[in-house]
């Protein structure tokens, strides 16, 4: 069995510092089949100028920044950002109700179409790092409900982990979007399955998985942008 995928349902994270990089990739991307996502790492370094290159290049831009502030600093900072035609942008779900409210809000008064996500609990962290942390729930309750807060107050969607794709669709429905990170290329025997395949995200439901380092990092970036593109419909 394999897997096709759509359209700009993958997003190649150019997580890079240099204009020059990010070049090298978009020259290997074609804008109607891929959306890119810039980061931290890019958007520190270069700021929006980055953002309009980009966009000028045809491809639509997820910028991650996973606000996580005061609500009234997470607001402001979302107004300086929406005018840069992003396609996606995000917030940290623990940044907590009101935070997400005053998110939202400024989308609305803004009146644009930018997409807001919210990142429910980050793939690095296990159960032992959020007890570390102090949260008293575990990955998957927290996950759930952050996402179910999320969605009540009107969030397009989450990033969330491979494990809980199926279960986020089947609470919160098939429109509320899940992104997924942390994307490998799948293994050659399909019944050896790895969590966080590409083949797991898509079967699993995922809207947009998030390809960064199994690209940017690739020896040979063309063998493996011919892969994707074989399984794109
Ligand atoms: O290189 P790799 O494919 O592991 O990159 C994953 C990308 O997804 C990074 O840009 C990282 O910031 C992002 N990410 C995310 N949300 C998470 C985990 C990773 O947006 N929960």
């Amino acid at each position: 069995m394999t897997i096709k995928i759509n359209k700009k349902q993958i997003i190649v994270a150019l997580d890079m510092d240099s204009e020059h990089e990010v070049e090298a990739i978009l020259d290997l991307l074609d804008p109607s089949l891929y959306r890119v996502k810039v980061g931290k790492q890019l958007f520190m370094n270069l700021g929006p100028k980055i953002i309009k290159k980009i966009n000028n290049l045809g491809f639509e831009v997820f910028l991650d920044l996973k606000l996580h502030d005061i609500p009234n600093t997470v607001s402001k900072a979302l107004g300086n950002i929406l005018s840069l035609n992003l396609w996606m942008t995000n917030i940290h779900l623990s940044g907590g109700k009101e935070m997400v409210e005053a998110s939202v809000q400024k989308i609305k008064e803004f009146g644009n179409e930018t997409l807001l996500v919210g990142v429910t609990v980050l793939t690095s962290l296990n159960d032992k790092n959020m007890e570390e942390i102090g949260f008293y729930k575990n990955v998957e309750e927290t996950t759930l409900s952050s996402a179910k807060f999320g969605k009540d107050i009107g969030i397009d969607g989450v990033v969330a982990s491979l494990d809980n794709v199926s279960e986020i669709k089947s609470n919160f429905g098939n429109d509320f979007l899940v992104v997924t990170p942390g994307i490998r290329m799948q293994q050659d025997d399909q019944d050896q399955k790895r969590s966080g395949s590409l083949f797991d995200a898509i079967q699993f439901g995922s809207d947009f998985v998030v390809i960064g380092r199994e690209l940017t990092q690739a020896k040979d970036k063309d063998e493996v942008i011919h892969q994707f593109n074989s399984l794109i419909v």
